[in-house]
C-alpha cells in the first residue's frame, strides 16, 4: 500500500489503476481507524479492484467548540489496519493541500433539508463541511463506488443526496454499524470515554432497541416508547441531544406504521458526543 500526500500523486496513482482497467473504490475517513472502518475497506476490496482510503481530519466540519485539536491522529496504526484490510492507496493530505486558498475562500456544497435538524441542528455547518470535503474527494478520485458507515445515518443521507443532485456517477454504499459485544457502536470518539462512561454508554443503543422492539411488536404510540427509551438514557447519566423516530429517506418525523423508519439518537457522556441509530424496514 502506497501513502501519498498530494492531489497530484493521488490522481497519478488512480489514473495508473484505471488505465489497467481497474474499478476504483473509495473509503473516506478521518483516521483513528477501528474495525468498522476495516469492514468498509474489506467490502470495497470485494467490490472493486483498487481501493483508495483517505485520512483527513476536516476542519471545515468541526464547530468552534468541538474536538478538532484533540481528534485522535494515529497514522502508523491506521496504515497497518488499512494494509491488512486490503487497501491499495492511502491519501493523507494536509489542510493546505485540501484548502490552499483558505477555508473562507472555499466553495461550499450544501444539501438543504437533510442537513438541517438532528446532528445538523446541534452542529451548525457540520454537514456543509462534510458535503464539501466529500465532493472534493469524489472529484479527486472519481471512484466507481464509495463506502460509508450507517452509524452516521444523516451523513449518509446527505452524501446520497449530493451525488444525486450533482449528477456524480458514483455508487454510494452504506455498511451496517459495527458494535462492541455490549452493543456500543464503534466510533473513533469512544476513546475519549472514561471507564465509567464506557460502561454506561451501551444504554444509548439499548434505548434505541427498546423503541425498535416496541414498534416491531406493533405498538403505535411512538411518544410512549420514546419516553421509555429516555428513561434508560437518563439512568445512564447521558445528556440527551435528541432521540427521534424519523422516515429513513426524508429524515422527517414519522409514525410507527412507516414501513421505512429509523430511530436516531445523539447524547453526551461528559463532553463526548455519541450517536447511534437503527433502521427498521417492513415488507
Ligand atoms: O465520517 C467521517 O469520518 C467524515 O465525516 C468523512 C465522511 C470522512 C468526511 O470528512
Amino acid at each position: 500500500m502506497n501513502t501519498v500526500k498530494t492531489i497530484r500523486e493521488l490522481r497519478a496513482a488512480v489514473a495508473r489503476a484505471r488505465s489497467d482497467g481497474k474499478r476504483i473504490g473509495l473509503v473516506p475517513t478521518m483516521g483513528n481507524l477501528h474495525s468498522g472502518h476495516a469492514a468498509l475497506v474489506l467490502k470495497a476490496a470485494q467490490r472493486t479492484d483498487f481501493v483508495v482510503a483517505t485520512i483527513f481530519v476536516n476542519p471545515l466540519q468541526f464547530g468552534p467548540n468541538e474536538d478538532l485539536a484533540t481528534y485522535p491522529r494515529t497514522l502508523p496504526a491506521d496504515q497497518e489496519a488499512l494494509l491488512q484490510a486490503g487497501c491499495h492507496l492511502l491519501f493523507t493530505p494536509s489542510v493546505d493541500e485540501m484548502y490552499p486558498h483558505g477555508m473562507d475562500h472555499q466553495t461550499r456544497v450544501s444539501v438543504p433539508h437533510l442537513s438541517e435538524g438532528l446532528c445538523g441542528g446541534s452542529r451548525p455547518g457540520h454537514f456543509d463541511g462534510v458535503a464539501t470535503v466529500v465532493s472534493k474527494l469524489f472529484n479527486m478520485v472519481q471512484p466507481d463506488l464509495a463506502m460509508f458507515g450507517q452509524k452516521d445515518f444523516q451523513q449518509l443521507a446527505v452524501i446520497r443526496a449530493l451525488v444525486r443532485d450533482l449528477n456524480m456517477p458514483i455508487q454510494i454504499i452504506g455498511e451496517p454499524t459495527v458494535r462492541a459485544a455490549d452493543g456500543l457502536a464503534l466510533s473513533s470518539r469512544n476513546i475519549y470515554l472514561s471507564q465509567e462512561q464506557r460502561a454506561a454508554a451501551p444504554a444509548l443503543y439499548r434505548a434505541i432497541k427498546l423503541i425498535a422492539d416496541g414498534i416491531q411488536r406493533g405498538e403505535q404510540d411512538v411518544q410512549a416508547l420514546r419516553a421509555e427509551g429516555l428513561k434508560l438514557i437518563e439512568a445512564a447519566h447521558f445528556r440527551l441531544d435528541y432521540l427521534e423516530v424519523r422516515n429513513a429517506t426524508t429524515l422527517l418525523p414519522t409514525t410507527a406504521t412507516d414501513p421505512d423508519l429509523v430511530i436516531m439518537a445523539a447524547a453526551y457522556q461528559g463532553t463526548t458526543r455519541l450517536i447511534d441509530n437503527l433502521h427498521l424496514t417492513k415488507e
